[in-house]
C-alpha cells in the first residue's frame, strides 16, 4: 500500500489505543479471580483477541459489552480442559504468560501460535516452569510451539533470571500463584511490572524489593474494575513524528506513564526532543503527552534502559537518523526474537529509504543525519516494524509502499486513519 504523506507536521489531539501489555493481563487476571471483572478501555487488536479466544477455549465466561469487558472468573480452579488446540496467534505475551497458568492446571492442553511465533524460543519459559514440576514439551522435544502440556502439581523455586524478560516473570508468577511454596524471582535488569502490579490489585500478596520478587502460592484473587491506559508503545510513532516534522504540536491523552516503559521519553528528551507531561492521573499512572518538534542528537542507548524501551527501538532507530552524529544501540539482542529480528528488519528497511544503519551483535550503530527517500519497504510481518516505516515515509518526498501492511492490526488496527486525522 502507498503509505500517507505531509507536508505540515502532526497538529491536534489523539487518545492512542489502550494498553496491550496491560489488556492482556486484565483478561487472565480476571479469568484466574474469583467474580466479576470489568475492563474499560480493552485494546481490541489481534493480540489482545488470541487472549480472550484462549481463555474462552478454556470454559472462562467472557463477554463483550460494546464498551466493556466483562469476565466471570472462578478461579485457576475452575478452568476447563480445552476441546482443541489452542491458538496464541502472533501473540508471545499470550503464549508465554498462559503456560505459566496451564503449567500448574491438572488437564492435558496444547497451545500453538502463527508461523512467526512457532519459530519463537519457548525454553526460557518452559525451563523455569519444569523446574517448578510442570510437565512441557515443545514440537518433537525442540523448544518450539507447538507445545503440549500434561497436568502437574507445582512448587516453588527461587530463580535468578538470565535474560530481561516481562513475559518470563509473568509466566513464573502466574505459576507461582498455584504452587506449593514461596517463589522468590531475581530479575536481570527491571521489566515490566504490568504483573506485578495485578497480582496486588487483584487483591493478592507480592513483595517487590529492587529486582527481587517473592510471592507465595496457593494465593485466591478476587475480580476487579481495570480501566487500562493508553499504550506508550503505539504513542512511540507519534512522539517520534511529532518530534521530527517541523510544526508538530500534538497532544496525546491518558497514555500509560508507569516508570518500567517510560524509556523512550528518558531517550527522546536526551536527544534534545520537546515533550511535556500534563494531567497526570496517578491512579492508572496515566499522563497526557504535548510534543513538539526539535532538533535531535545522537545518544548512546544500553544497559538497563532496554527492557524500558524494548519495543519502542525500532521507532527510536528511525529518529536517530534524523539525528546529529552517531548513535549507538547495544545490550539490546532480545530484538533478534521478537515478531520478527527487529535489529536486522529495521537497518534492512530503512537502509533501502537511505539511512545509514549498521547491525551488530547486540544493536545498532546509526549514523545521522540522513535524508530519506522514497522507495518500497515491507513489514517483515511485524506490526512494529510496518508503523516505524509509515512514519519514515512521513519524512521523504517521493513515496513510500509498505508491503505486508496487515500486520499493524496486532496492535493498532486504527493506525493510519489515526494518522491522518493529525495530518
Ligand atoms: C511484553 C514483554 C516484552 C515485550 C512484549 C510485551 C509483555 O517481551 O517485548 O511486546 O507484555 O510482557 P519480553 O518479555 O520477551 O521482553
Amino acid at each position: 500500500m502507498k503509505l500517507l504523506k505531509t507536508k505540515a507536521g502532526l497538529t491536534g489531539t489523539l487518545t492512542v489505543p489502550a494498553d496491550k501489555s496491560i489488556s492482556h493481563r486484565s483478561i487472565m487476571f480476571g479469568a484466574i479471580s474469583h467474580g466479576k471483572t470489568t475492563v474499560h478501555n480493552f485494546l481490541r487488536a489481534e493480540d489482545c483477541l488470541s487472549t480472550v479466544a484462549v481463555f474462552k477455549a478454556l470454559g472462562v465466561a467472557i463477554n463483550d459489552e460494546g464498551k466493556d469487558i466483562i469476565i466471570e472468573g472462578e478461579g485457576f480452579e475452575n478452568l476447563q480442559a480445552p476441546k482443541k488446540l489452542l491458538d496464541a496467534g502472533n501473540s508471545g505475551t499470550t503464549m508465554r504468560l498462559v503456560l505459566g497458568i496451564l503449567a500448574g492446571q491438572p488437564f492435558h492442553s496444547e497451545i500453538a501460535g502463527d508461523a512467526s511465533l512457532n519459530r519463537r524460543p519457548m525454553e526460557r519459559v518452559m525451563g523455569p516452569l519444569r523446574t517448578m514440576g510442570g510437565n512441557l514439551q515443545g514440537e518433537q522435544g525442540s523448544e518450539f510451539p507447538p507445545i503440549a502440556i500434561e497436568g502437574s502439581k507445582l512448587s516453588a523455586i527461587t530463580y535468578e533470571m538470565p535474560i530481561a524478560s516481562a513475559q518470563v516473570k509473568s509466566a513464573i508468577l502466574f505459576a507461582a500463584l498455584q504452587a506449593e511454596g514461596l517463589t522468590t524471582i531475581i530479575e536481570k535488569e527491571k521489566s515490566r511490572n504490568h504483573t506485578e502490579e495485578m497480582i496486588k490489585q487483584f487483591g493478592g500478596k507480592i513483595t517487590v524489593e529492587d529486582k527481587k520478587i517473592t510471592v507465595p502460592g496457593g494465593q485466591e484473587l478476587v475480580g476487579q474494575e481495570v480501566t487500562v491506559p493508553g499504550d506508550i508503545s503505539s504513542a512511540a510513532f507519534y512522539l517520534v513524528a511529532a518530534s521530527l516534522l517541523p510544526n508538530s504540536n500534538l497532544q496525546l491523552k491518558h497514555v500509560g506513564v508507569n516508570p518500567t516503559r517510560t524509556g523512550i521519553l528518558d531517550v527522546l528528551q536526551e536527544m534534545g526532543a520537546n515533550i511535556q507531561e500534563a494531567a497526570l492521573d496517578q491512579q492508572n499512572q496515566a499522563a497526557d503527552l504535548l510534543i513538539k518538534p526539535a532538533l535531535l542528537k545522537a545518544v548512546e542507548i544500553g544497559g538497563e534502559i532496554i527492557p524500558r524501551l524494548i519495543d519502542e527501538l525500532p521507532v527510536i532507530a528511525l529518529a536517530a537518523t534524523q539525528a546529529e552524529g552517531t548513535t549507538i544501540i547495544h545490550d539490546a539482542q532480545e530484538l533478534k526474537v521478537k515478531e520478527t529480528n527487529r535489529i536486522d528488519a529495521t537497518a534492512q528497511e530503512l537502509n533501502k529509504l537511505g539511512a545509514n544503519i549498521e547491525t551488530t551483535d547486540d544493536g545498532m550503530i546509526i549514523h545521522g543525519p540522513t535524508k530519506l527517500h522514497g522507495g518500497v519497504v515491507d513489514s517483515h510481518g511485524d506490526h512494529r516494524i510496518g508503523m516505524m516505516l509509515q512514519i519514515a515515509a512521513l519524512l521523504t518526498e517521493d513515496p513510500v509502499e509498505l508491503n505486508n501492511p496487515e500486520a499493524i492490526n496486532i496492535s493498532y488496527p486504527n493506525f493510519f486513519t489515526d494518522l491522518n486525522s493529525l495530518i
